[in-house]
């Protein structure tokens, strides 16, 4: 049965995977970085890029030993190529090109938004195409048709920051470290986010897009303003957002036509309060609502591993794969017919 490395590096996580084409994860690491980055309170993107150079290599062969076995057992090899933190992103797929290279196996080079959009199958075989996907991380906040593999449209995007960063910066504002969403979801179960007014950037417009910047300025301003609790600002900021992916979501669906279910990845699929408002959105939908396990939600390497397998299940073994110059793409949109929003300056 085919089997297929799978490597991660375009963030702060370095990882390594093995999976089968039959769902089986035989073995995964991951290396996060927080701790270096903690002092900056952000991903440094210099120091992700020498930590991913440092731990790559010891952190495969650890993921082959954890198997039991060599790269000879393994039929691909899966690399994110993009988008992401340049740096860190040429550490995976140089690694990846010369273990292809090395190994005389195929190299694909995958994009990690495919990653995440096609991670929920992994988890679930029962997950059939089309399916709306909310992907909201550190660095992402899309709202994707899921159509097929190879096939994604972008319906909606943030105009500016992410949904994660949004947490992390609020995080910032109120003291709590980082990385912040988890943090700030604490707090705010302390607290009445009815005590403190917030904005709700696009609510209600026609496409589904994000705008977290306001909110976070806004946040900036109910702290300096020193009336207000912690645990009430940061609960009247995660209702806001909640109350802005919701209304896009809904939004979302009416223009996707008909999907099979309503899935939630990225980072922030951890929130708890966000998780109950997808369900029951979902849920008056009459649609099924798929949160994969937080490890497969997060940035890691089984999902670009599956990427590499889903492709090669619908291309065809070794024709599925890349050529050894393949470029590192600091952006690459999963949806190139995808109108560019306003505002998206920086976010693939
Ligand atoms: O997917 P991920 O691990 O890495 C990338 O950014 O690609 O997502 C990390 C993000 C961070 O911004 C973190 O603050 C946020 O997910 N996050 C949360 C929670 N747990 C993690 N945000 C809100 N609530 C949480 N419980
Ligand atoms: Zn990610």
């Amino acid at each position: 049965m085919m089997l297929v490395l799978g490597i991660e590096s375009s963030c702060d996580e370095t990882a390594a995977a093995l999976v089968c084409a039959d769902r089986t994860i035989l073995a995964q690491r991951i290396a996060s970085q927080d701790e270096a980055h903690r002092p900056y309170g952000g991903v440094v993107p210099e120091i992700a890029a020498r930590a991913h150079a440092d731990r790559i290599a010891p952190l495969i062969a650890a993921t082959l030993g954890d198997a039991g076995l060599t790269l000879d057992a393994v039929d691909a090899i899966a690399a994110t190529a993009g988008p992401g933190l340049i740096g860190g992103v040429m550490v995976g797929l140089v690694t990846a090109k010369a273990l292809a290279m090395a190994t005389d196996r195929p190299l694909l080079a995958i994009n990690h938004l495919e990653g995440h959009a096609l991670s929920p199958r992994l988890a679930d075989p029962d997950l059939a195409f089309p399916y709306l996907l909310l992907l909201a991380s550190g660095g992402h906040c899309q709202l994707l048709l899921v159509e097929g593999v190879g096939r994604y449209r972008r319906l909606g995007t943030t105009i500016d920051d992410a949904l994660g960063e949004a947490f992390d910066k609020t995080a910032k504002v109120l003291g709590l470290g980082y990385p912040g969403g988890p943090a700030v979801e604490r707090l705010a179960r302390q607290g009445d986010a009815g005590r403190v007014p917030l904005p709700r950037p696009l609510l209600g417009t026609a496409e589904p897009h994000f705008s977290f910047a306001g909110l976070k300025s806004a946040v900036l301003r109910a702290r300096e303003a020193g009336i207000h609790a912690d645990a009430d600002i940061a609960a009247a900021f995660q209702q806001a957002a909640i109350d802005c992916v919701i209304d896009r979501t809904r939004r979302a669906l009416a223009l996707a036509g008909p999907v099979g279910a309503l899935v939630v990845a990225g980072g922030v699929a951890a929130n708890q309060a966000l998780r109950g408002a997808l369900e029951a959105l979902a849920a008056a939908a009459q649609l099924r609502f798929v949160a994969p396990p937080l490890a497969l939600c997060t940035d890691n390497a089984a999902m670009i591993a599956w990427a590499g397998l889903e492709r090669i299940a619908v291309q065809g073994g070794p024709g599925a794969g890349d050529p050894l110059d393949v470029a590192a793409r600091p952006r690459w949109p999963l949806d190139p017919a995808a109108a560019p929003v306003r505002g998206a300056g920086v976010k693939a």
